[in-house]
């Protein structure tokens, strides 16, 4: 049945892109196996990206943000999912090119869609969002790629950000002495509330100098800036140690000498959370509902409707925003 619905939807008129929230029809979503009644999604740095008129996130306008949906299977022709069931999808292309999660309903191929596990809700798998997926696969790979035990100081950087918070609460959880590099002065009892046991200014780690190596302090790292703060830490990394590689709100740029890889041992973990194939997908969102399980998601995040949604991604877009944003449709 061909439904209205309501979606954010960015325009591009006379070269400036303009959002604004508006009536569509389900037989104008893309082709797809499952249709799904979206009943939260969430802010990611992406999503602001592609609400501004990236267009190294979203070719084409006018287009639907929202690299993340949660909700309940609306119509399905795939056999994997039946009406009524409690479903999530991140990442593929989700709110890139394909319409995605700041509307009623997306369509989407059934190899895209997640069950929900069991012990998370609809709303806590979207606290978590692309954000906790990322933290966890950050997390996931670097004690994966450890050769010994980490045992020492563990680094997040952007650490009040979403990617940056989740990463912090879950290196606690798992029992990482955790330092947080930030720029938010004040934020100080929020990344306690995350169980941070060390918190340093981001200029810390803008170090200029031409040296290839300082002094060793950290044994893992996530960092979710890159430019030079990913410069310095991979300078700072002790023996044998793994930085997880996950984002650019400061720069794509990374200037770096091998030494700190050849001298040190130190690996470089690309995390690309988007094209996770399903079976660690599945196996990385069941830790999150599981053993993963966050006890402070009710303490990060705030929720807002879709007409509140554009100032949300104007402070996104500007550094401004600790923790997560979650989108009650
Ligand atoms: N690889 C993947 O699969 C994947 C998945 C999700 C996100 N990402 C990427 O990860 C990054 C973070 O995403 P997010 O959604 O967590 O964004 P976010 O919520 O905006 O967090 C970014 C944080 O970075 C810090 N920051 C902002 N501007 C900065 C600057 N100029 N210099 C240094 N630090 C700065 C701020 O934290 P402080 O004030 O605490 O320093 C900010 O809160 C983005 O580049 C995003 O595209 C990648």
């Amino acid at each position: 049945m061909n439904k209205t619905f309501k979606a954010m939807v960015v325009s591009e008129v006379d070269g400036k892109f303009v959002t604004k929230i508006t009536e569509r029809k389900t037989d104008d979503l893309p082709k797809g196996d499952v249709l799904i009644k979206v009943k939260y999604s969430s802010l990611n740095y992406k999503d602001a990206l592609s609400a501004a008129g990236n267009k190294g996130v979203t070719r084409k306008y006018p287009h639907t943000p929202g690299i993340d949906a949660a909700g309940i299977v609306a119509e399905t022709q795939s056999n994997k999912f039946k009406d009524g069931d409690e479903v999530l999808v991140t990442g593929y292309d989700l709110g890139m090119n394909t319409s995605g999660g700041f509307a009623e309903y997306i369509r989407v191929p059934a190899d895209w869609v997640v069950k929900l596990p069991v012990g998370l809700s609809l709303k806590e798998s979207m606290i978590l969002g692309t954000a906790g997926f990322t933290a966890g696969l950050a997390m996931y790979k670097l004690e994966l790629c450890s050769e010994e035990k980490i045992d020492g100081e563990v680094l997040v950087t952007g650490a009040t950000g979403g990617v940056g918070s989740l990463a912090v609460a879950l290196l606690s959880k798992n029992g990482h002495h955790v330092v947080a590099s930030t720029g938010k002065k004040d934020k100080a009892n929020y990344l306690k509330i995350l169980g941070v046991k060390d918190i340093i200014g981001r200029e810390e780690l803008d170090n200029q100098s031409e040296k290839p190596l300082l002094n060793r302090r950290w044994k893992a790292a996530v960092d979710t800036v890159g430019g030079n703060i990913l410069a310095t830490v991979i300078k700072q990394m002790d023996y044998r140690s793994s930085v997880a590689s996950c984002g650019n709100v400061l720069s794509p740029e990374l200037n770096t000498t091998v030494f700190p890889f050849i001298l040190r041992g130190v690996n470089l973990l690309g995390i690309n959370s988007a094209e996770t194939p399903m079976e660690l997908r599945v196996k990385i969102w069941q830790k999150l509902a599981a053993e993963w399980k966050l006890d402070c998601l009710n303490k990060i995040f705030t929720e807002c409707p879709l007409e509140q949604l554009n100032e949300k991604i104007d402070l996104i877009l500007q550094g401004q925003i600790s923790g997560r944003v979650i989108v009650k449709i």
